[in-house]
């Protein structure tokens, strides 16, 4: 290892590095809270003005981070949000956690990775560590970040260090944390891995190291394609057994009582978050450039892409059973969040079976303890509430979201015909509940 590789790892670990975080989203917070937990002074960096503010003011936007820890460390000088990309000059350490979305023709949109990099580009300077965290296709570390980096004349390896590290952050999860998800770490050469995991090694309990940033970049991909696909498969296997009359929830059940070899996944309105909907199209974009057709990738997306309509043929079918059509019917969406717990709406299917029900004439409003205000069919709404007024007034209820405090007692006692999309309604039996 070369002095300025040494120098580097020996702030590292005596916690004197300078952290900087690009990117203070669901990754970025919680990532630069754990270093400032470990004891480093971590600056979180964001071009969203108001986001920064209120960071300052020591409000957090992210559930899983306390809003009492964020003022805490703002008091210690251990965190420092900033919308300032001057900073980035005195840091030691600078990890890229922007979003990598798709473009609407489902190509990966990297333009927020490569204006981050174009501002560390600025005040790259010998002894600096640089860490990609946003989830993008294999070779991107490599082929795009790299060679931007290099420009100015500094070289990898040897004056600055370049690493890949996916982020692994379940929102909402209690058990898996930021701390203890095991943190892959792959570096564009030996020095650039040594250095990234001994970071990550002071805040992240369980660090691996791979052999290249390809392979950490393709981790992640894997990760969430397994997570696409089964979903894929077992919302095909609802439709089939609806078909079949048989209850797929007792036959998931049921498989997973096996002890090996089976791993339960469960159907649902559809897929959404800034991951699942997303990621694999980028493993699947960059096969494409290859000639490579990644056939369970496309359709598992068209199968799950297809759930929001599916949701709504069979509203329509319970209403008409009871001499009722979609036009001009009222319905209250429960659970707007594109998961249990968590006030994240990105790619939620709760979106697209709202935007369904109203091109069909339905009069949609919505209740989800998490998130107060929403668009609907253009036009801001409020959360209502899930009292027996509002619920006898629909005629239907649509349980998109299965968070854990709601009362469903109440919602199964006091609605005329419930849509229950996630078995949040598992044990009651009643006639006027619809399932997947
Ligand atoms: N949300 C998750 O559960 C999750 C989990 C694993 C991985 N990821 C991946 O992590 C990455 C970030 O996702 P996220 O959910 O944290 O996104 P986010 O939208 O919550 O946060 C991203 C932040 O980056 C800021 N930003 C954008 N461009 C910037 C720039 N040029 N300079 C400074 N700040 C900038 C935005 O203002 C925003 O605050 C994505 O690649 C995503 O796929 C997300």
């Amino acid at each position: 290892m070369d002095l300025i590789a040494k120098e580097l790892l020996d702030k590292i670990r005596k916690k004197t590095a300078r952290v900087g975080i690009i990117g203070m989203g669901y990754v970025g917070l919680p990532l630069a809270v754990e270093f400032a937990n470990a004891g480093f002074k971590v600056t979180g960096l964001d071009v969203d003005a108001e986001r920064i503010r209120s960071l300052q003011s020591g409000h957090s936007h992210i559930p899983d981070v306390p809003s009492d820890r964020v003022k805490e460390l703002l008091k210690d000088g251990r965190l420092n949000p900033t919308t300032d990309p001057a900073v980035l000059k005195t840091m030691d350490t600078i990890t890229i956690c922007v979003p990598t979305p798709l473009r609407k023709t489902k190509d990966p949109d990297l333009s927020y990775i490569m204006s981050s990099v174009e501002v560390i580009c600025r005040s790259l300077r010998p002894g600096q560590l640089i860490i990609l965290e946003s989830t993008t296709y294999p070779g991107t570390t490599n082929e795009m970040v790299l060679p931007e980096l290099e420009k100015a004349g500094l070289k990898v390896g040897k004056d600055f260090f370049l690493a890949f590290s996916p982020e692994r952050v379940d929102p909402g999860n209690k058990k898996y944390t930021t701390r203890n998800t095991p943190k892959i770490v792959g570096g564009i050469t030996p020095d650039c891995t040594q250095l990234a995991c001994a970071l990550y090694e002071q805040a992240i309990e369980k660090v691996i190291p791979v052999s290249s940033t390809k392979v950490a970049e393709t981790v992640k991909l894997l990760e969430n394609t397994f997570r696409s696909v089964n979903i894929g498969l077992v919302n095909e296997i609802a439709l089939m057994s609806y078909k079949l009359g048989i209850d797929v929830w007792e036959v998931i059940d049921a498989a997973a009582t096996k002890p090996f070899g089976f791993l339960p996944f469960y159907p649902g309105p559809g897929i959404g978050g800034h991951c699942i909907p997303i990621d694999p199209f980028y493993l699947s974009w960059k096969a494409r450039q290859i000639g490579f057709e990644a056939r369970f990738i496309d359709l598992a997306g068209q199968v799950n892409g297809r759930m929001p309509e599916y949701v709504v043929e069979k509203i329509s079918e319970a209403l008409n059973d009871q001499g009722k059509c979609l036009k001009g019917s009222r319905m209250l969406i429960v659970g707007v969040a594109y998961k249990k717990d968590i006030n994240d709406v990105r790619e939620s299917p709760a979106l697209d079976i709202i935007s369904l029900l109203i091109r069909r004439g339905v009069e949609i409003s919505y209740h989800d303890p998490f998130v107060p205000v929403l668009e609907v069919g253009g036009v801001g709404q409020r959360s209502n509430d899930l009292d027996v007024e509002t619920l006898s007034d629909q005629d239907c209820v649509v349980i998109v979201t299965n968070h854990s405090l709601l009362d469903y007692q109440r919602i199964v006692k006091s609605s005329k015909l419930i849509m229950d999309t996630r078995n949040a309604l598992k044990g009651f039996d009643d006639a006027h509940i619809i399932r997947l």
